[in-house]
């Protein structure tokens, strides 16, 4: 479906012939369709052109698939949500320290073109905030204003995976009506934590909230969040992991101005919003959402956009506080093939066990899914307590095959753990038929059958 008050998704070329989170989405549409409350902003004498009906709702998961409901396909400027955008360019382009010199990250609880500054310094609260954005704007490396711009337009349309262009009336309309930011730059300027020129700092920031977007488009920039900083439509690595971290926190605690507390305990998700209608939520490692509809409430937050996320985040039960179940990983113990375990005499030949007297002379201990912090303490206990006890095995084998990721502090966790058995004279050798090397402390192998030829070798040797 492509219009108002038509049926979910129907217009993805993503959308399959049934759709449940496209249905999803198209029932939340429903629901909040004929909510007229707020206003279109006007104080862009451009902004207030937009259609008051529009209702745009987008959805793009972190393995690339798109669903898309309503005028999810209409431009409107960016606004305020390039702000995180090009914050994470600050941070590439400065670094963190130099950027959290010159911009907080305390929650302003105030406007978005509030005079936030720190007394004495003039440091701006956060780069959510007018003031913040326009210093931030200005740490972008570039020559001139032109070139830093580019920078801007190309992180933006490689978050939106395709070239993104100006809407050069609202670039007017907002030169023209900017007095309220100059004065923020001027201010700014005036307690040195500006240092760039004043027309030039505001004219790249107009520009940037100048930018046409669809809500597919936020969509696919809040997953390039959601997914670590790599864009899960194009497969591009647009921003380092920790920025988009650092991103997503700044948007999770000033994201939503004056509202960001009261929508972190209602909808729990790191979003921005724009004053033309658009709205980003995030849901890290899952998916990102896009809003369009243009009427605001008093704080210039979308009215259905708001409304709209706390549905979707209540229906999908999103909130980063609730408590995931977590899916601990299998643990497989699997009794030696007695074909292939032998142990050696005293004369060091090789002589099958046969009916294995001991069943744990080779212990098999097979993990699964993510290994982060969590999951692995689980595969520490395990370990331990197969190792620990009388009848430890002479070796183990441990499969990582259906090892879906494992965090690098999961890896150093289990390397430790196998230094601390082999010491204990336990052979440990891992199996991972896509030879990923995820541990870097035992042999690996691809199959089980020959890690069991190897810890067959080793007791031939002893
Ligand atoms: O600074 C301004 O006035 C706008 N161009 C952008 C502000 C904005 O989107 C605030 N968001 N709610």
């Amino acid at each position: 479906m492509t219009g108002a008050g038509q049926g979910p998704s129907a217009a993805s070329p993503d959308a399959l012939p049934f759709d449940p989170i496209g249905d999803a989405l198209g029932r939340i549409r429903t629901e909040f369709l004929d909510d007229h409350r707020g206003e279109v902003a006007d104080y862009i004498p451009q902004l207030g052109e937009a259609d008051p009906a529009a209702f745009g709702l987008a959805l793009v998961g972190v393995a690339g698939s798109v669903y898309r409901v309503g005028e999810a396909d209409v431009p409107f400027t960016i606004q305020s949500i390039s702000k995180p955008f090009v914050y994470a360019l600050a941070l590439a382009d400065a670094g963190i320290d130099d950027v959290l010199g010159r911009v907080g990250v305390e929650p302003s609880g105030e406007a978005f073109n509030a005079i936030s500054l720190e007394p004495g310094t003039g440091r701006p609260s956060n780069p959510m905030i007018n003031a913040g954005a326009i210093l931030t704007t200005s740490l972008v490396r570039g020559t001139g204003p032109d070139e830093r711009f580019e920078r801007i337009r190309d992180l933006l349309s490689r978050c939106a995976g395709r070239v993104l262009e100006v809407d050069d009336a609202v670039f007017r309309s907002e030169h023209e009506t900017g007095d309220r930011n100059r004065a923020l730059a001027y201010l700014m300027r005036h307690a040195g934590s500006l240092t760039a020129d004043v027309e030039a700092a505001v004219d790249t920031y107009f520009r940037q909230c100048s930018v046409l977007v669809t809500a597919v488009d936020l969509a696919t920039m809040a997953a390039t969040l959601a997914n670590g900083g790599v864009n899960p439509r194009t497969g591009e690595e647009v921003l380092g992991q920790s920025a988009a971290e650092q991103v997503l926190t700044v948007m999770a605690t000033c994201g939503m101005y004056d509202y960001s507390g009261e929508w972190l305990f209602r909808v729990g998700l790191p979003a921005k919003s724009g004053v033309s209608g658009g709205v980003v939520a995030v849901s890290p490692s899952q998916f990102g959402i896009g809003l369009y509809s243009p009427r605001l409430d008093g704080r210039g937050n979308s009215v259905r956009g708001v409304a709209a996320s706390e549905a979707i985040s209540e229906r999908f039960t999103l909130h980063l506080m609730h408590q995931v179940g977590r899916t601990a990983p299998t643990f497989e113990r699997v009794a030696p093939d007695v074909g292939l375990v032998v142990a050696a005499d005293d004369q060091g030949t090789s002589v099958s066990v046969g009916d294995a007297p001991r069943n744990a002379d080779v212990a098999v201990l097979a993990v699964q899914g993510y290994l982060e912090f969590a999951s692995a303490e689980q595969a520490l206990l395990a370990l331990r307590t197969r190792t620990d006890d009388t009848d430890s095995p002479e070796a183990l084998i441990l499969d990582l095959g259906h090892v879906t990721r494992c965090h690098p502090v999961a890896a150093a966790l289990l390397d430790a753990m196998i230094e601390q058995i082999e010491s204990r004279g336990v052979t440990v050798v891992t199996v991972d038929r896509r030879e990923r090397r995820l541990l870097a402390s035992s042999a690996e192998f691809t199959t089980r059958s020959e890690a069991l030829a190897r810890c067959r070798g080793g007791w031939r040797e002893r």
